[in-house]
């Protein structure tokens, strides 16, 4: 879900929708904003920040002439996306408002005991609870002002929160607090932002607060206090936000993933710049170097993360294994962080989180750091929770990504792993020969990606064959298993296609037996080792009357005879293939799913930000 709130001297409704609107691929099943002017007033439905936008253009006089309010924009956990269960929730006077992200454990047993105090609840969510909480606090305590009320509510509260309340009881405040669920606070010239992310903030101040976990802020138009939950007084950094503007717009692409996958020559360069001197093959990831000797002496490294970052991860243990040869495990971070996983201080843990606030993830950080691990993190979201909390860390400068479907973050992860599983090589099991070169082929891949994003039209084309397909199977080895998997993933996510990733040998216990006339397989085809056995397994989808896609190396002059479409992309050393063989894979599905006419940037029931369980 995406919170924003504003308090300062300008027209607060048409702010907050636009900070809605930048923060929609947080959530967006429904929307809602509640300003205070002469009273408290609230405008929310199911549906999009647009939808919720027209309705303001038709019926938002009310809320003329406000300059404070705060919005929420809905991923739905209890209840249906509607509009009763849409944010702000109303105390039962209708004079205090509260927008709540996360998941509150203990609703029910709250819930049943304000019903028996004799309150209605109006919508299905677990969020209704806690501003009748507050409200039945401030009630039986009228001494108390809004800020106590809420940290006594906030006494009762199992689980995870990000919130705002606003109140006409007490009109020019705002209260904020976070468990959880990330929060910043953008401090402008007579005026302060709140939002989920810095997204809604960059257009108006470069100075942010960004708020941990047990804390809360009371802003008035010209203050900022931050306090703990437990009411003691916090001094607060300061930070620079940055990136720019232009980042967070579409830049004259249809759609941002489009932008996203476009931008990756420019952003792997990037992620290397500064990081990589060819000439003497060294890579210097400032971020851990203190720690880097200490990683080298590990006895296992353990990587946890979620989704497309769990993909990266897989790379990762390929990259480490080879390069580096320290034994690598990959969890999923929800699987990690409740199997009491075996591990202490000989081992490290690297988390791998694109916007560095998945929840999963940071529960299997802190239970990683409990159990004595050195924790690494690799995020893209600079100043994110996952980002503060590891004991060191190497942020992907991939810039702010919005499409929901993860593209150049995935690509900016794995040259941190690559670079990584380098430095640990250096002086152990690499030489500084062997190094350069393989820097020399990662530095080599961004033109490489420039060449296959040539191939746009080709694969649209493709994706015109195949976008009524109902199922569709991707298959790779080595280190284009994890591609295959991510390839599939994409597909699914953005074009509901089900679509499933193999490694290409395991096809024979399972898959083939799908195949038939209707289900196309995608091939990473690539020639090296396993190119013959990969023939083979063509062969058995082909005598099957499977379809077949190939992405194949220039030059190959064998697999145009199999294959029904061949994708030829640019040759290189293996360990960086996933890298170019990732770059069909994204531009296919964007196809597929923008001629199904689906949402690309906002598919359904998804969010790019998971802050809950
Ligand atoms: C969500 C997003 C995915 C992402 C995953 C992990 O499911 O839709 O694109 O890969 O979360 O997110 P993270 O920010 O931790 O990389």
């Amino acid at each position: 879900c995406g919170i924003v709130g504003y308090i300062g001297y300008r027209e607060a409704a048409p702010l907050l929708l636009r900070g809605l609107q930048r923060l929609e691929y947080r959530g967006y099943d429904s929307a809602g904003v509640a300003v205070l002017n002469s009273g408290l007033s609230v405008l929310k439905q199911k549906g999009s920040v647009g939808d919720l936008k027209k309705t303001f253009e038709l019926s938002g006089d009310c809320m003329q002439g406000s300059t404070l309010g705060i919005g929420h924009t809905r991923w739905a956990t209890h209840g249906d996306p509607s509009d009763r269960n849409a944010h702000p929730h109303l105390s039962r006077d209708g004079k205090t408002a509260m927008i709540h992200n996360g998941i509150i454990e203990n609703y029910t047993a709250l819930k049943k005991e304000l019903s028996s105090e004799g309150y209605l609840f109006s919508s299905d969510t677990d969020s209704e609870v806690l501003i009748h909480l507050i409200d039945s606090i401030w009630n039986a305590h009228p001494e108390f002002d809004l800020e106590t009320a809420v940290r006594n509510a906030l006494y009762h509260i199992d689980g995870a929160y990000g919130l705002c309340v606003i109140s006409e009881r007490e009109p020019d405040k705002i209260i904020v607090a976070r468990k959880g669920s990330p929060l910043v606070i953008g401090i402008g010239e007579g005026e302060f932002f709140i939002a989920s992310d810095a997204a809604p903030i960059v257009e108006h101040t470069r100075r942010v607060v960004y708020l941990s976990d047990g804390e809360m802020a009371v802003l008035t138009r010209d203050s900022y206090l931050v306090k703990t939950v437990e009411n003691v007084l916090k001094e607060k950094r300061v930070s620079e936000l940055d990136f720019e503007l232009e980042e967070i717009e579409k830049g004259g692409f249809d759609h941002f993933m489009l932008k996203e996958i476009f931008e990756q020559p420019t952003v792997m360069k990037d992620v290397m710049r500064g990081r990589v001197r060819l000439d003497d093959g060294l890579v210097r990831l400032g971020g851990i170097e203190d720690y880097l000797e200490q990683i080298k002496g590990a006895r296992r490294i353990v990587i946890c993360a979620c989704g497309t970052s769990w993909h990266a991860g897989l790379i990762g243990e390929y990259l480490i294994e080879e390069f580096a040869r320290i034994s690598v495990e990959v969890d999923y971070a929800s699987e990690f962080r409740y199997r009491n996983p075996i591990l202490d201080k000989n081992d490290v843990v690297i988390v791998i989180s694109q916007s560095g606030e998945t929840a999963d993830t940071l529960a299997a950080l802190r239970l990683a750091k409990e159990k004595g691990a050195t924790v690494i993190g690799i995020c893209n979201v600079v100043g994110s929770t996952i980002a503060r909390e590891t004991h060191c860390g190497m942020y992907t400068h991939a810039g702010p990504e919005i499409g929901v479907a993860s593209t150049k973050a995935f690509t900016a992860q794995v040259i941190v792993l690559y670079l990584l599983a380098l430095a640990l090589s250096k002086g152990r099991t690499l030489d500084d020969h062997e190094i350069e070169l393989y820097l020399r082929e990662l530095s080599a891949v961004p033109d490489k990606v420039g060449k296959i994003l040539d191939l746009n039209d080709q694969i649209l084309a493709i994706a015109r064959s195949y976008k009524d397909s109902k199922n569709c199977l991707y298959l790779g080895r080595g280190f284009n298993f994890p591609v295959a998997l991510e390839g599939a993933l994409k597909l699914k996510e953005i074009s509901y296609i089900h679509a499933e990733g193999y490694p290409a040998a395991e096809m024979k216990h399972g898959p083939i037996a799908l195949i038939d006339e209707d289900m196309p397989v995608v091939f990473i085809a690539n020639c090296d080792a396993t190119y013959t056995k990969i023939l083979s397994n063509i062969e058995e989808v082909r005598s099957r009357k499977g379809k077949v896609i190939a992405i194949a190396n220039e030059g190959d002059e064998d697999i145009g005879v199999l294959a029904d479409h061949v994708l030829y992309i640019p040759s290189a050393a293996g360990p960086v293939t996933p890298l170019l063989n990732v770059i069909p894979l994204q531009i296919l599905s964007y196809h597929i799913a923008t001629l199904r006419n689906c949402n690309v940037d906002r598919p359904r029931n998804l969010a790019k930000s998971v802050t809950v369980e």
